[in-house]
């Protein structure tokens, strides 16, 4: 579905990725680990087309994402919920989820994708009035994911949703996360939490500055030696 050759980017002089390979096929969820300033956000940021690389191919169903604009991205079915909570404070949370359905192809759906973020996220209907902004930092990360759902993504780029999530809370986001791939959405997932990230992934990629120094199923991964000293503390 997604396959990204020999991804180089640089941020003017300094350069982020190098030669990244990275695959997403349908169905899956992928993960790519990795510490702060490796480059996650990056990678997801090019996929989006919110930066360009600089060299390298990036295909999306045999589609050349390279020549495209962010906006264009979002009608293929490629949609980004952002690092941190990008929510509309200054709106209730019914209001931010349909301003998740800005794409003309998708506003047939409103109400059904509403009832389903709802159904996925019963907080959210319990608050459905209430102004973003006064939301919990969960609950806002819960909207931020909601929203990106109203797109009717194939694809579903995630940053880091679990950042800042009480463990509880954690937990109930990746079966949330779980639950959104298995009613069949794609999910290239980016995460510092690598422990119950890998327990999710059908795959993940392992990124060390810039570089994928490792690749592998979930499983995998959580029984690699490398993996266990530099992430798990094992
Ligand atoms: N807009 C920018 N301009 C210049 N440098 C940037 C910019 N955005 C990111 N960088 C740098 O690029 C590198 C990779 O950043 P990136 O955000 O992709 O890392 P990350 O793996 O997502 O990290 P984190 O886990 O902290 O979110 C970092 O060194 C960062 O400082
Ligand atoms: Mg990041």
């Amino acid at each position: 579905m997604l396959r990204i050759e020999k991804l180089n980017f640089a941020y003017g002089d300094l350069k982020v990725l190098w030669d990244v390979d990275l695959e997403v096929r349908q169905g899956e969820i992928v993960t790519v680990v990795g510490a702060n300033g490796a480059g996650k956000s990056t990678i997801l940021k090019n996929v989006s087309r919110l930066v360009r690389a600089s060299s390298g191919s990036l295909r999306f169903n045999d589609v050349d994402l390279l020549r495209m604009a962010s906006h264009e991205v979002v009608g293929l079915g490629i949609v980004q919920v952002p690092e941190g909570r990008r929510i509309f404070p200054e709106m209730t949370v019914l209001e931010n989820l349909r301003m998740g359905s800005f794409v003309k192809a998708t506003r047939k759906d409103r109400e059904r994708n509403v009832e389903r973020a709802f159904t996925l996220f019963p907080r959210l209907k319990e608050r459905e009035k209430q102004l973003g902004g006064t939301m919990s930092g969960g609950e806002q990360q819960m909207l931020a994911i909601a929203r990106g759902l109203m797109g009717n993504p194939k694809l579903l780029l995630l940053d880091e949703p679990s950042l800042g999530l009480s463990p509880l809370l954690v937990k109930n986001i990746f079966e949330i996360i779980k639950e959104i791939n298995r009613q069949g959405t794609t999910i290239l997932l980016v995460e510092q939490n690598v422990y119950q990230s890998l327990h999710v992934s059908s795959r993940a990629y392992v990124l060390e500055t810039g570089r994928v120094v490792l690749s592998g199923t979930g499983a995998e991964l959580l029984a690699n030696a490398h993996v266990k000293k530099a992430f798990l503390g094992m």
